[in-house]
């Protein structure tokens, strides 16, 4: 039905109070911004511009993750310098990287301008609520990159104690002033999984996976969270046994005579479909849930383990470098999964929304830490050109992250809206 405002002073007073309920939300999330306005912010060009803000407050709806990458010259929003909390793996500038380039692109969509992440604005719409990044280490390196962006207005007492004795893996952040929860759950499968090869673990062991099985180490923490950002990625490249129901169904690369082979994409669809079917089904859950979709690596000249590297310092055009392949394979199979359970979530109320970065960090061969990023476990005789330097290209996750939770906010407004009228 068409919304007249006229109909609201003619409704009954329940309609009025879940108006005013309505009008008090925004109110409360504009003045904030108001308050904030000159709040400590690293770059002048970052700040919050209220007029601007009120402009855009309305996101016009466009396809974000469509476009190319443009220069720009203002860089990144922040540095090792103005954040403390870049882990070394990320911070490439420390380790001697000689090119700043490559963080001075900003991602421009086809049909609209993506907004800067805006700090105070995204804190306004998280105020009260947690985020959790499900999935692995480059899950977490986005987490690492909102970290960041937080930084310029907020700093986060870590509160991991409270909830793990693992917190390397699984890391819990507290912002006390917004009163959000932010938490990395490492998942690199999100199906249950374990160690198969006699020769113990390493980076391409031999693993079994629970196809049918959500990995507890997420799923036991999840149901309160309200927005989860759900990825996987290069984890399902390594060999891999599949078990449903208990059973060996088949495998990718396992080199036994007696179990089927299959293709990588059998496993990684079966584990989205397992970890959204989780969600769907957890009584408690009222979160929203994002697919971050599959992130490329670029080694060039080798694969990873035969020398390969990433040492290029531009972007590519979209004409130099097309989605396809494996990229495109794993890309189409999650968002396959995702639209599944967007169907199913709509019967339930809850929301599956895709996060399609793909094709914006296929054409980022210059954004990885290559030889400039150190780690306890990573062998630095080996190039990483799969996680991302901060700052860098990454951050550009946010801006989109920021964007659907801000469109999903409006479109729960209005649809609250015309329940009323
Ligand atoms: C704020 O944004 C508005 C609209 O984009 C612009 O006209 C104005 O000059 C901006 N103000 C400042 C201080 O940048
Ligand atoms: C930040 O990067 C610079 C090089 O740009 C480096 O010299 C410095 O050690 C780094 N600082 C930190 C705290 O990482
Ligand atoms: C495959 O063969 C090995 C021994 O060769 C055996 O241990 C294993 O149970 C067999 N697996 C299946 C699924 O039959
Ligand atoms: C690191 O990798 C190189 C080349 O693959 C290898 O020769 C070396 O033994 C590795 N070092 C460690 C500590 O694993």
């Amino acid at each position: 039905m068409k919304f007249h405002a006229t109909e609201l002073s003619s409704g009954n007073s329940s309609q009025k109070r879940l108006f005013l309920i309505a009008f008090t939300l925004i109110f409360l999330t504009i003045i904030p911004l108001y308050l904030l306005k000159n709040s400590r912010s690293p770059l002048p060009s970052h700040s919050v511009n209220i007029s601007d803000l009120r402009s855009r407050e309305r996101v016009k709806e466009c396809d974000i993750f469509t476009g190319k990458w443009v220069p720009y010259l203002r860089g990144p929003y922040y540095t090792n310098a103005t954040c403390n909390l870049i882990i070394d793996q990320q911070n490439c500038m420390k380790f001697g990287r000689p090119d700043t380039e490559f963080m001075k692109w900003r991602w421009r969509p086809e049909e609209c301008e993506l907004p800067f992440f805006n700090t105070v604005q995204f804190l306004g719409l998280v105020r009260g609520k947690s985020m959790a990044f499900v999935g692995d280490s480059v899950g977490r390196n986005q987490m690492q990159s909102l970290l960041c962006l937080l930084a310029s207005v907020v700093h986060p007492v870590d509160v991991s104690h409270k909830y793990t004795s693992d917190t390397t893996y699984f890391r819990y952040w507290f912002y006390s002033d917004y009163r959000f929860t932010l938490a990395t759950l490492w998942s690199p499968f999100l199906v249950k999984s374990c160690d198969a090869d006699p020769s113990g673990h390493s980076l391409n062991s031999l693993m079994n996976l629970y196809l049918d099985q959500a990995d507890k180490a997420w799923a036991s923490q999840i149901e309160n969270f309200d927005y989860v950002v759900i990825s996987a990625g290069q984890w399902f490249f390594r060999p891999l046994i599949y078990y449903l129901n208990g059973q060996i169904v088949s495998c990718h690369n396992c080199n036994k005579e007696n179990i089927t082979a299959v293709t990588k994409y059998y496993g990684y669809r079966m584990a989205f479909r397992t970890a959204f079917r989780t969600l769907l089904r957890l009584k408690g859950f009222k979160g929203i849930t994002f697919l971050r979709t599959f992130s490329p690596s670029h080694f060039e000249n080798g694969a990873w383990n035969a020398g390969g590297s990433c040492p290029r310092t531009k972007p590519y055009t979209s004409e130099e470098m097309k989605l396809e392949d494996y990229n495109l394979e794993f890309y189409l199979t999650q968002v396959e999964e995702l639209k599944k359970a967007e169907k199913e979530g709509r019967k339930r109320g809850l929301k599956f929304v895709l996060l399609a970065t793909t094709e914006a960090m296929l054409l980022r061969p210059d954004g990885h830490p290559n030889h400039y990023g150190h780690s306890l476990h990573w062998n630095v005789t080996v190039a990483d050109c799969v996680h991302w330097c901060l700052p860098g290209p990454i951050d550009t996750w946010n801006e989109f992250l920021l964007y659907v939770i801000k469109r999903e906010a409006q479109r729960s407004f209005r649809g609250e809206l015309q329940k009323i009228v």
